[in-house]
């Protein structure tokens, strides 16, 4: 059987409890057909509450020799003064995402036959958010300056550079070129951020000559809100900035049955790094610790993991497991373990 070797890091609040339903579905998934081996990482907020530290350079040597990373969420208690500016969501989640060149954050959204949308009347949902995962708003190159008085100027900057965005472009076009709708929407703010935006429009009409089968389409991001509510079935490959899409995609989940459901790669395409997979969703500190978590959006990022090396049978059986799960749901709530286990066992037999 081929190797497969993947990191875990199960994080905070919520994170270990969807992520153990995560490990146990892919285990299930790949049989005896794949040599799985998983190492445990302790990083998150309690990790570094406990020890004082986020994540070593050495850290990162060990995590990228592993295939693939698989992630629950992290973030601790949120009026913790320790965990104050998102030391632990920067310090690690977007350092991992930087260090190992994840400029692709792929998240699929599709509203399942037997799922209710809070939406009167969604239509088909099935689409891909393409969201820039190195640059923008995100690199942390601001500042400020007479903090705390009434003079204070705060800055935060957004870069965008030609090679980052045209490489998540040119990955949006493949995609979108690879989907039977074949329809690429750039999301922006281009009446008002004209010098990024500038350069996204110009890369998406350069890269479009190449494309001729992909129909292009721009929407302002305040107007996609308006259209993913009131005609969601229009979009099939949404590209957009690290900002804007982490926006959005909270909207996807929503409208295609809720956060609990929402799944994204953090995708190293070169393959130069190990790609990271982890849901949407975060910590949640609200439910945490009560078996209360729906593992679904962690199960189907591990459906994307087995995609991305190369187990796609694997993977499209998690997938069919998890939407007959779907289909099966009643009223009745069941725990986090109970949904895991329940996918598990139908793949199983
Ligand atoms: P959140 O996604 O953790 O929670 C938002 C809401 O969705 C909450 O009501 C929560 O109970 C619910 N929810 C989330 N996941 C769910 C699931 N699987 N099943 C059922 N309900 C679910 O967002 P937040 O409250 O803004 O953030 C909490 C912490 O998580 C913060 O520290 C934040 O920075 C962090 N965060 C981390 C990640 C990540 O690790 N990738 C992502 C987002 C937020
Ligand atoms: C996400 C999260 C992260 C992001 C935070 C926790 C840094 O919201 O993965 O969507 O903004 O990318
Ligand atoms: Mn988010």
């Amino acid at each position: 059987p081929r190797n497969l070797s993947l990191a875990v890091i199960a994080g905070d609040g919520i994170g270990p409890e969807v992520t153990a339903e995560a490990v146990k579905v892919l285990t299930a998934a790949v049989g005896d057909s794949v040599s799985l081996t998983t190492t445990d990482y302790p990083f998150g907020a309690t990790h570094f509450l406990a020890s004082g530290t986020i994540i070593d350079d050495e850290d990162f040597a060990r995590l990228a020799r592993h295939d693939a990373i698989l992630l629950g969420a992290v973030g601790g208690d949120p009026r913790d003064p320790r965990l104050a500016g998102g030391i632990i969501e920067r310090g690690l989640l977007l350092r991992l995402r930087f260090a190992f060149d994840h400029y692709v954050n792929l998240r699929p959204t599709k509203l399942y036959p037997s799922v209710v949308s809070p939406l009167a009347s969604p239509g088909a949902v099935d689409f891909v958010v393409v969201r820039e995962g190195t640059e923008g708003p995100y690199v942390g190159n601001g500042g400020s300056i007479r903090r705390g008085t009434p003079h204070e100027i705060a800055n935060e900057v957004s870069v965008n550079t030609a090679f980052g965005v045209e490489r998540l472009v040119r990955f949006g076009f493949e995609k979108a070129n690879s989907r039977p709708a074949k329809k690429l929407t750039l999301v922006h703010k281009t009446n008002v951020l004209v010098h990024a935006g500038g350069l996204w429009q110009r890369t998406v009409d350069a890269v479009s000559a190449e494309y001729p089968d992909v129909a292009v389409d721009y929407q302002h991001i305040d107007a996609a809100t308006i259209h993913m509510v009131v005609n969601p079935s229009q979009f099939d490959t949404i590209v957009t900035d690290n900002l804007f899409g982490d926006i959005i995609t909270d909207l996807a989940a929503a409208i295609s049955g809720g956060i609990g459901l929402a799944a994204s790669g953090n995708i190293n395409p070169d393959g130069t790094f190990p790609s990271m997979f982890e849901p949407v969703h975060g910590s949640a500190p609200d439910i945490a610790g009560k078996q209360l978590a729906d593992p679904t959006a962690a199960i189907l990022s591990a459906a994307l993991l087995l995609d991305h090396v190369g187990l796609s049978d694997a993977s499209a059986r998690v997938t069919a497991a998890v939407e007959a799960d779907l289909a099966s749901r009643g009223s009745a709530k069941r725990s986090t373990s109970e949904v895991g286990d329940a996918i598990a066992a139908a793949l199983a037999s």
